[in-house]
């Protein structure tokens, strides 16, 4: 409309945004390069975060970059269906190569989000296809986190993700989360515990009857709710359950995928075999948008039956497996080979847990929590005013040059894979002072 300026702020509903503070009091990135976003008054502002969980190689890597540039003048776009082009399936080999050995074909998507959806349809569609049609519940947890559409929110477990949204999907039932700060807070990495919280899964079975139940999800280390481990012994009782009633068990790897806790997935870190996994995220770097969901020869062979002319599952995207995506898909399996950044994380984990502990006893900080190179800094709530503090830290960590996320009062971190040891030093440093001065 023509009585807006170019640069009006307002046209643009950001989102999960505190939209009119945000357009008061603008934070813009204008470009970035490895460890450091540059903001539109030229500062340098060191990545806490890795964008949004999904940047592990950091910024601006050139095999990315050149592969982006290479492939749109080569091949823009092919149709998705009925149609291939060569790097979707050299891409879905790569991912199959990297993946947990039992894991052997993808689907593709475009966001953690449509991972989910992706997933729970062909869990609910493997049971139909092999005569089980009447296990159609899904069982999700609470604080889980597997994205924003009407199947992820319903299985999740985030309250104002689901309250604002209707009846969302019927059918569906949560396990108890993982947090058990009284017996666990400031523990470092694993929590000792909690497994039993995984046999509510069978108070649950005896509720519904396993016959009813399709899939269990759960992210193997739930992420965007605050960071929540699985206490020692828990994912595998989990898939110990699933297994006996005959539940499929997906992992929710969007944030633990490709690298995040010094192993290529949270399957390979914790040692236990989901039956599907959704990625998205660190798969591209975050460069462009793309998800993938990864099967089992079982699930995936239980479709391919019938007429040969037939589609075997009625799902997918008009994006899944867009050439631009796949090349940024390749270009960063690359680049986190030949830099070898899973065993980066992994050798960092241990630097990474030290200076977080390390932050125990400044004022407000109730608990710390860590896993590979993520990090968790619960603050005490200000009375009444829930998410204020974090969101303070925030604000005050921008001004001093360190990009951190809150969800909550929790400051969530998660630097890419790249960082060095003194970064991980200013990271410390930084929330030291930024502790100290926030009311
Ligand atoms: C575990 C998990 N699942 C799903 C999602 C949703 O991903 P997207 O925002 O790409 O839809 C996220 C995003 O943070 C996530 O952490």
């Amino acid at each position: 409309m023509s009585h807006h300026s170019p640069n009006d702020l307002n046209a643009f509903w950001m989102p999960f945004t505190a939209n009119r503070q945000f357009k008061k009091q603008p934070r813009m990135f204008v470009a970035a390069d490895g460890m450091y976003y540059t903001t539109n008054d030229n500062r340098k502002i060191l990545d806490g975060t890795a964008g949004l969980w999904c940047c592990n190689a950091g910024h601006k890597r050139p095999k990315i970059v050149e592969a982006v540039q290479k492939q749109v003048a080569e091949l823009d776009y092919a149709p998705a269906f009925q149609m291939g082009h060569p790097k979707a399936f050299e891409l879905a080999n790569r991912l199959i190569d990297i993946a947990p050995d039992h894991m052997e074909h993808v689907f593709y998507t475009n966001s953690g989000s449509e991972s989910v959806e992706t997933a729970l349809k062909i869990a609910l569609a493997y049971h139909r296809a092999r005569g089980d049609a009447g296990r159609t519940r899904l069982i999700g947890r609470e604080r889980g986190y597997h994205g924003v559409n009407f199947g992820g929110i319903s299985v999740g477990g985030i309250v104002n993700n689901r309250k604002f949204f209707g009846s969302l999907l019927t059918g569906v039932d949560h396990l108890p989360h993982t947090h058990l700060p009284d017996r666990n807070a400031f523990t470092r990495g694993q929590p000792e515990h909690g497994a039993y919280l995984a046999d509510d899964l069978e108070r649950i079975v005896s509720l519904h009857g396993a016959e009813t139940i399709a899939a269990v999800i759960v992210e193997p280390m739930a992420g965007s709710t605050g960071v929540l481990l699985p206490p020692k012994g828990y994912l595998e009782r989990l898939r110990e359950i699933c297994t006996r009633h005959g539940i499929l068990l997906i992992f929710d790897e969007v944030i633990t995928g490709f690298g995040r806790l010094g192993a290529g997935f949270g399957a390979d870190y914790f040692g236990v075999k989901p039956d599907l996994m959704t990625t998205a995220k660190g798969l591209t770097n975050g460069v462009v948008p793309m998800g993938a969901v990864f099967a089992t020869a079982e699930i995936h062979d239980a479709f391919m039956t019938g007429l040969e002319n037939a589609i075997e599952l009625f799902h997918g995207y008009t994006y899944s497996g867009n050439p631009i995506a796949a090349a940024a898909g390749l270009a960063t399996l690359d680049t986190y080979r030949d830099e070898r950044l899973f065993e980066r994380a992994a050798d960092l984990a241990s630097y990474w847990e030290d200076m977080l502990h390390g932050l125990k006893g400044l004022p407000h900080v109730i608990d710390v929590r860590n896993l590979g190179l993520i990090g968790a800094i619960e603050l005490e709530p200000i009375a009444g005013k829930p998410t204020e503090r974090a969101f303070n830290a925030f604000l005050k960590s921008y001004d001093k040059g360190l990009l951190i996320r809150t969800t909550g009062d929790i400051i969530a971190l998660s630097p890419p894979l790249i960082i060095e040891k003194h970064e991980i030093d200013r990271i410390g440093e930084t929330l030291s002072e930024v502790l100290g001065q926030i009311e």
